[in-house]
């Protein structure tokens, strides 16, 4: 086949227990798992031609990327044994969000995600052979991860797992495991607004972010506690019991903003305003009984989640006293999705 086109949507994930510290090929230090956002979505196109001198060619919004570019030649380059034909074509590749730049919405989750399914696309295109689905997802998974640890969660609907644990015989460091069909039915529809406390650019890149936890004085305690956060957030998954969820959720959030905060350099990615609004929610959660809880990733935006039947509720609450210490007033409404969609593919000679 000399040339083809294929696209996917793919969406971000939040985190509930936290993926801090890697090893080796992008193995995680303790398993995570996360919530697929429904609204949050990157859409990825890439096309395939004969090779040429420029190898990758990579457009986010309309505007080249050099940086990304040369991120998922990397990748590409160190996918010889998985794809070995990668590097026989040229790619132009394009990208962009649905949701605005530099909002601490981890992009690369979804971008990364979308691509890792193109490229399982392509491989079908190219060798005529169809994957079983499951091993079809299970090997975009695996890729994904290449390309961004929390990326390979993406991959699938609702909620997923990654990384080793005698609490889940499923679970593997080497790509994400469904947990969909574990779930206690008052997280299928869980919400999350995302508060923009500040959209200003990251002072801490992921890939640096997860060198802190070498050497980190507290790696192995951090580690025993993810652990033991995993196994109870799963039960808590099976069983619906917000209270503990709330209690988890919030202990993984400050614990890793905790990690980056005694770290050697050491970095506060929380803003007074985060910190306000927590108090905040806190209050709210102890007046009136709704469980709202909060998680953090790797920045100062509060990820604000709670059952759908409270919703009404819970955007009065924001409206009149979370607003006004945020960006503009800003925040995006997210939910549990459904995970990536496949929106085109055609090869051709
Ligand atoms: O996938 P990365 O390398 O961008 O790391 C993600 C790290 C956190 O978002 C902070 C936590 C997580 O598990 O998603």
């Amino acid at each position: 086949m000399k040339k083809g086109t294929v696209a996917w949507e793919s969406p971000s994930n939040i985190a509930l227990i936290k993926y801090w510290g890697k090893i080796g090929r992008q193995y995680p230090c303790n398993p995570s798992v996360s919530m697929t956002l429904k609204n949050a979505v990157s859409r990825t196109q890439l096309s395939f031609s004969e090779r040429k001198d420029k190898w990758i060619n990579f457009e986010f919004e309309g505007k080249e990327n050099l940086d990304f570019a040369k991120r998922i030649e990397k990748l590409f380059e160190g996918l010889n044994d998985e794809l070995p034909f990668l590097s026989q074509y040229s790619y132009s590749i394009t990208s962009e969000n649905t949701f605005p730049h530099s909002t601490g919405i981890a992009s690369s989750a979804s971008a990364m995600s979308a691509l890792a399914l193109c490229l399982c696309s392509m491989e079908e295109l190219i060798t005529g052979s169809k994957l079983e689905r499951d091993e079809f997802l299970q090997k975009a998974s695996f890729l994904a991860r290449l390309g961004s640890g929390s990326a390979s969660r993406s991959i699938y609907e609702s909620y997923a797992t990654w990384g080793g644990s005698d609490a889940f015989s499923k679970a593997s460091d080497d790509f994400a495991t469904p947990f969909s069909k574990y779930i206690h039915p008052i997280f299928k529809d869980y919400q999350d607004y995302i508060l923009l406390v500040s959209s200003k650019k990251k002072k801490v890149s992921s890939t640096a972010g997860h060198g802190l936890m070498n050497n980190h004085p507290f790696a192995k305690t951090r580690y025993d506690q993810a652990n033991s956060n995993f196994e109870q957030m799963l039960g808590i998954l099976r069983s619906g019991d917000l209270e503990n969820f709330i209690e988890v959720l919030e202990n993984e959030a400050l614990s890793l903003h905790g990690l980056m905060m005694n770290s050697t350099p050491s970095f506060t990615l929380m803003k007074p305003n985060t910190l306000e609004a927590i108090e905040l929610i806190r209050d709210f959660r102890n007046t009136t009984k709704i469980p709202v809880g909060f998680t953090l990733d790797a920045g100062p935006n509060i990820h604000l989640m709670f059952p759908k039947k409270d919703s009404n509720k819970v955007d009065a609450f924001v409206n009149e006293q979370l607003t006004e210490l945020l960006e503009d007033g800003k925040y995006l409404k997210d939910e549990t999705g459904l995970g990536p969609k496949q929106i085109y593919t055609a090869g051709g000679e």
